[in-house]
């Protein structure tokens, strides 16, 4: 079935309020020119999420947060919770980035908790899974994932899981300039596919894939061309407008 493609871009820690604005008011225009075919969200620093909310306004572009705490709230120094988001105004929130998982501890239970906290708060989870070089070289790539989609996810019932997007981003593509082909980025999307089918059944055919990892506007197309990926979560090229608003022109 078709899928309205999604491409997020993740922004990781760049931008102060005011850098981001203006970003936003670059990507305008070029972004409006494919709303409605390309659902596109930006996933601004939390400092900047209010201003960005602003600036967005009137534009089909939606807010993402990078990270949520799985707790409503409490004593929980530095973190923040879907409720905040929420009230921030995000409709998605990206969970079990590589570089959460690597830097901070992240696991598969944590991910899970946390999806369960922004459904809570009627924020859409983008659950991002992907294996190290060592783990391909030692050809784990796909029970990784596996094992990364069944704990992110475990318990959701169908229904549920028709609202969230998976995000495969294989770690040793992120920031390296190193891009999965588009053969190697179909093959895991089409298992994660097959994967989802076994927890929800029909819905499978609902949930975008995104895929990350280098995307430039040299290679979105021909990734975003591939049956099973659905759009991209794209970091170091969201933060350039005229390569961001390629990318999301390589989704049409
Ligand atoms: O969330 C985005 C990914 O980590 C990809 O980052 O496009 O800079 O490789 P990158």
């Amino acid at each position: 079935m078709a899928r309205i493609p999604f491409v997020c871009g993740n922004w990781k820690m760049h931008k102060t309020a005011a850098e981001a604005v203006a970003l936003v008011n670059e990507l305008r225009d070029g972004v409006g020119e494919a709303a409605g075919r390309v659902q596109v969200a930006v996933a601004p620093p939390f400092t900047a999420l209010h201003a960005v909310k602003q600036a967005i306004g009137g534009t089909r572009i939606e807010l993402a947060a990078q990270d949520v705490h799985w707790e409503a709230q409490g004593a929980f120094t530095g973190e923040i919770s879907a409720a905040m988001l929420a009230d921030a105004g995000c409709t998605h929130g990206i969970v079990g980035h590589s570089e959460r998982r690597q830097l901070f501890g992240e696991t598969d239970e944590t991910v899970r908790k946390k999806v369960g906290a922004l459904l809570g708060a009627g924020i859409r989870p983008i659950v991002c899974v992907g294996e190290t070089l060592g783990e391909r070289e030692a050809n784990r790539t796909l029970e990784v994932v596996e094992r990364q989609v069944r704990g992110g996810l475990a318990g959701l019932s169908a229904e549920v899981l028709a609202g969230i997007t998976v995000a495969y981003e294989p770690v040793w593509a992120i920031g390296t300039g190193k891009t999965a082909t588009s053969a190697q980025a179909q093959e895991v999307h089409a298992a994660i596919r097959k994967l989802l089918r076994e927890l929800g059944g029909s819905v499978a055919d609902q949930i975008r894939i995104q895929y990350g990892g280098s995307v430039k506007p040299e290679n979105a197309r021909e990734l975003m061309s591939q049956p099973d990926v659905d759009g991209a979560l794209v970091g170091g090229a969201s933060l350039k407008a005229k390569d961001f608003i390629a990318i999301v022109k390589g989704a049409l």
